[in-house]
């Protein structure tokens, strides 16, 4: 049995879901409560079936999931983390996810400890300055709650005061070097000056010392801003060190990955004041960089959370730019293709690479974000939603100030934009842009067209769509759940697309022609399984591999056994690949209509109760209630027709 099946096995989700504070009471054979991620507490919309040991909310939030998406999304966890914990409450040894060695991990946490004491120690000297606290509180508008939670201190003048501090503590040279608080004297390292015995000092001095933790809370290092404006540089980190690693960090992720998490969206700002002022305007799903391009590591980090992505740009050119800059090291082909193109494209192809919505808004009038929000805290939620995709942006940017009727500079946009548009994957999203591009320099879309529109027009592009939920390590479980025929049936669906990714193009094809949706993972219940599924579409839009290796390859070690297991049952099966489609087809089918129906069941349930108590949730409930119907509806005529074409 694998690990997640084993914690799954052991924990039960009725008192998983009732220890987090849900109250919870028989209705059947299951339970229901008030939902604890939506505040509806008229009806009970939340329902644990424990049979299966799963849950939805029929209400608002209309989700559900297993043990593990229940503790993702209370908690804001991944899955990683949310195995960790749930196997650490369940007695089961997880697979060794660190990547750290026992001894790294030894060094690498008194480093961290020693970076504790370090904040402690900046606090304690900012505290005693009136004037920088003044500064924070006065000038830049922070409360004192909010320099306390984000650690905010001082680091005072002297060029020893850290280091007598510390060495006094007794932490060695080497330690505080290694933590990137002291400074080796430059040249003079094989002349210690003999006279006052050092060689090191303080790297921080006089500047406004901001914590930066790892995604975990864990200390990672310092930025130090300076207080005296002829100071440079303006902004001093500390230096690369084993646990700080600017590539690899994103400023404010500690506090934000919740909130990033539920609001289901991340907005990526250039300050670290930004942050900190965007947080205490009740804006906690905001991140910065640290001074550096965007990089791949850090989208990843993001992706963890959700796909959703806004980059929030300050208003020069310049600073668009370094955010726009970001996402590819090749920075040599920037110089031949002109940087914003470059920079566009580099970031659309991650965007597609990472299956990521990228969006950009831009701030007005000359402003920071810490300023917008100073000014109005409302404008900038608006800024946010009026964030464009990419291309947009760029289309904006390059038209704004222009003359658009000037042939000449529609020709000019034309010929920036129109190889953006070439890059995109998607065949219907070219198509839509290009419509945009054309309707905004008011040309004939056909002189636009490289090659003739192909099909129909497009129904909604795709940066519009809600992405399925965030994955990173896939993993997948065989029925092990007591008697659940939805896990067997989507365990047996993913073996088969996992020994034979190429089918899935062919059964979305053959879902959408008997009037069904793609398959999607919504069509999952289980988390491990809304992984893999992800993985498994992954593979299609690669080249580099094989698509059924990318997968293996993908692979966790904590999902390498299930993940044979699932191999050996689809083996069994004949190869022939119509019955396997005709298989697959019908399996998703049953899996639909059984959902549907436990759904329309549960709704009619509810419906009841709300009718009862009089609750006006009662129309939300009749119109789920004929939704489901409908779409039960549909599902036998997909049958039908799927009947019809075998039989011709
Ligand atoms: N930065 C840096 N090194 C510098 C300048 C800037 O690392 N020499 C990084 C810092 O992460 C900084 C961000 O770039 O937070 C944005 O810089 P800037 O806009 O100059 O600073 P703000 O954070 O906006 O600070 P302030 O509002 O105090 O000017
Ligand atoms: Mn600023």
């Amino acid at each position: 049995m694998s690990t997640i099946d084993e914690v799954k096995a052991r924990i039960d989700i009725v008192d998983l879901v009732s220890e987090a504070g849900v109250k919870l009471r028989h209705a059947g054979k299951n339970y229901t409560g008030f939902c604890p991620f939506h505040d509806n507490k008229h009806t009970p919309a939340f329902v644990i079936w424990p049979e299966t040991g799963t849950w939805r909310c029929f209400g608002a939030c209309n989700e559900g999931g297993d043990i593990f998406k229940f503790v993702m999304k209370r908690e804001g966890l991944d899955f990683k983390e949310a195995l960790q914990k749930l196997a650490a409450r369940a007695g089961v040894q997880v697979d060794s996810y660190q990547r750290e060695t026992p001894e790294q991990k030894e060094a690498y946490d008194n480093l961290r400890k020693l970076l504790e004491d370090a904040v402690i120690f900046y606090r304690g000297h900012l505290l005693n300055s009136r004037e920088i606290l003044s500064y924070l509180r006065e000038k830049r508008g922070l409360s004192d709650a909010t320099i306390e939670t984000f650690g905010l201190g001082y680091a005072p003048p002297g060029y020893e005061t850290a280091l007598k501090h510390f060495t006094a503590k007794g932490y060695s040279e080497q330690e505080l070097i290694d933590s990137g608080l002291l400074t080796v004297r430059e040249g003079e390292s094989t002349h210690v000056d003999t006279y006052t015995g050092t060689r090191v000092y303080d790297r921080f001095r006089n500047r406004i010392m901001i914590p930066i933790r790892d995604e975990q809370g864990r200390m990672a290092g310092f930025g130090a801003r300076i207080v005296d404006p002829n100071d440079i540089p303006k902004f001093l980190n500390s230096p690369e060190t084993p646990i700080f690693s600017k590539g690899r960090l994103l400023y404010g992720l500690d506090r934000a990955r919740k909130p990033i998490r539920t609001a289901d969206q991340a907005v990526i700002v250039e300050g670290y004041l930004d942050v900190i002022a965007l947080h205490q305007a009740g804006y906690e799903n905001v991140v910065s960089p640290m001074g550096t391009a965007l990089t791949e590591d850090q989208m990843r980090l993001l992706k963890k959370f959700t796909r959703r992505i806004v980059l929030a740009l300050d208003p020069d050119v310049a600073g668009q730019k370094a955010v726009l800059r970001g996402l590819d090291a090749a920075r040599s082909a920037m110089d031949k293709e002109g940087e914003l193109g470059f920079d566009a494209r580099g970031l659309l192809r991650n965007e597609s690479r990472l299956q990521a919505d990228l969006r950009v808004a831009s701030m007005p009038d000359d402003l920071d974000p810490d300023e917008i929000v100073a000014r109005n805290k409302e404008e900038w939620k608006t800024l946010i939603e009026d964030a464009k995709p990419i291309v947009t942006h760029v289309m904006e940017t390059l038209a704004a100030g222009q003359n658009i009727n000037d042939p000449k500079v529609k020709n000019q946009i034309a010929a920036q934009v129109l190889p953006l548009i070439a890059d995109l994957p998607n065949a219907l999203e070219r198509d839509t842009y290009r419509q945009a591009l054309a309707r905004m320099l008011k040309v004939d879309e056909r002189a636009l067209m490289e090659s003739p529109a192909q099909g129909q027009r497009v129904r909604r592009p795709r940066l519009e769509r809600r992405d399925p939920p965030p994955s990173e390590a896939p993993v997948a479980g065989l029925a092990v759940v007591a008697g659940s025929l939805i896990h067997k049936s989507e365990a047996h669906c993913l073996g088969v697309l996992f020994r034979r990714p190429e089918l899935l193009y062919r059964l979305d094809r053959r879902l959408q022609e008997g009037g069904l949706a793609s398959l999607s993972t919504e069509d999952f219940e289980y988390t491990d399984h809304q992984m893999l599924l992800t993985l498994i579409r992954q593979s299609l839009e690669q080249v580099e591999s094989d698509q059924h290796q990318y997968v293996v390859i993908h692979l966790t070690d904590s999902l390498k056994t299930l993940a044979q297991e699932l191999l050996a049952e689809a083996e069994k099966l004949k190869p022939l690949e119509e019955r396997l489609l005709e298989d697959l087809e019908r399996t998703v089918q049953k899996i639909r209509r059984t959902r549907a129906s436990q759904d329309l069941t549960q709704t009619r349930f509810l419906l009841e109760e709300a009718q009862q108590s009089q609750d006006p949730i009662v129309s939300f409930y009749q119109r789920r209630a004929l939704q489901l119907a409908q779409l039960l509806n549909s599902l036998d005529q997909a049958k039908r027709h799927s009947t019809l074409r075998r039989q011709t």
